[in-house]
This record gives C-alpha cells, sequence and structure tokens, in this order.
C-alpha cells in the first residue's frame, strides 16, 4: 500500500518543522499508523545544515513527552516536491518562498500548517528564534492543535 508522505518546512529547519515533525510522528505512533504515513521536515534554507534542533524547541517537546534529538537539518530540495503528498509550510514566507521553487504543477501539494486547525484563527507559526520562551510555548500549541488536524484530514481523505 502506498505510504502517505508529509514534509513539514521553516525557514531554519532547526525550531518549528522539526517539532511538527516530532509531534505528528508521536501522534501517528499513538495512532498505531506508523507504517502507512511517512514524515520528514525541511528548512526553505541550508544555514543550519545538519545541526540538530535548537535546545529551547527540543525542551519544550520533552516537557510534552516528545524527543527531537535525532534529528538534523537539511534544506528543501527539488525531490521533495515529487515526494511529498503534504508539504507544509509553518509560516507564509515558507508557504511563499515554496511556491517560488515549486516546479509547474505541484503546487497542490503545499499547504499552509495552520490551515488544519482553523479554530485557533492564526495564519502563521511564529518564529521563535530571537524571542524568549514562551515563544516556543506558543510553537508548540499551535503545532500540535495543526498536527491533529492534520492527521484527521489525512485520515478522512486516505484511510478510510
Ligand atoms: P525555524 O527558526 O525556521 O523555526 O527553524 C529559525 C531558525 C534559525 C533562524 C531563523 C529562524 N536563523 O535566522 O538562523
Amino acid at each position: 500500500m502506498q505510504r502517505i508522505k508529509v514534509l513539514f518546512v521553516c525557514l531554519g529547519n532547526i525550531c518549528r518543522s522539526p517539532t511538527a515533525e516530532g509531534v505528528f510522528r508521536a501522534l501517528v505512533e499513538e495512532q498505531g499508523l506508523s507504517d502507512r504515513i511517512e514524515i520528514d521536515s525541511a528548512g526553505t534554507s541550508g544555514w543550519h545544515e545538519n545541526e540538530p534542533p535548537d535546545s529551547r524547541s527540543q525542551e519544550e517537546a520533552v516537557r510534552h513527552g516528545v524527543d527531537l534529538s535525532g534529528q538534523r537539518s537539511r534544506a528543501v530540495v527539488p525531490g521533495d516536491f515529487q515526494r511529498f503528498d503534504y508539504i507544509c509550510a509553518m509560516d507564509s514566507a515558507n508557504l511563499k518562498e515554496l511556491k517560488r521553487t515549486c516546479p509547474r504543477g505541484q503546487e497542490k501539494r503545499i499547504y499552509c500548517f495552520t490551515a488544519f486547525a482553523p479554530e485557533l484563527k492564526v495564519q502563521d507559526v511564529p518564529d521563535p528564534y530571537y524571542g524568549g520562551e514562551r515563544g516556543f510555548e506558543r510553537v508548540y500549541d499551535i503545532v500540535e492543535a495543526s498536527a491533529q488536524g492534520l492527521l484527521a484530514a489525512i485520515e478522512r481523505d486516505h484511510l478510510r
């Protein structure tokens, strides 16, 4: 059976998209769907290539029982647009950059991640990099709600 492939994308791939990857993977595991859904994350920049997630993101995730320590940053590559069914942008700048670099015809795979949690009424998972601890808490909360909505959408559209 074909696996649904999900890629989370932010700017650096050390804060928001690794959090999304870790939270979504934990949800998918909880639901017993690990063999049905493939998950990865990447950055629109390669500024932090091969670095582990930011320690502040790791600490926030650990508070919720989610381990990000095995992840390493990578940049989005052209093949990602063919490979992944859901390419989820963390903010509108990431969305714009993905749409700009996407091969023609593949745009339908690109999503605004928070659109899966319309009840939050936010468009962006705000970039926490230059802010304080609270920014990382906020990222986690928005990511958690969006990840739940994304999994519900995938189950509804592909796994029934
Ligand atoms: P991320 O956060 O896009 O959520 O990984 C950032 C990480 C690094 C930088 C900016 C945002 N930076 O400027 O290096």
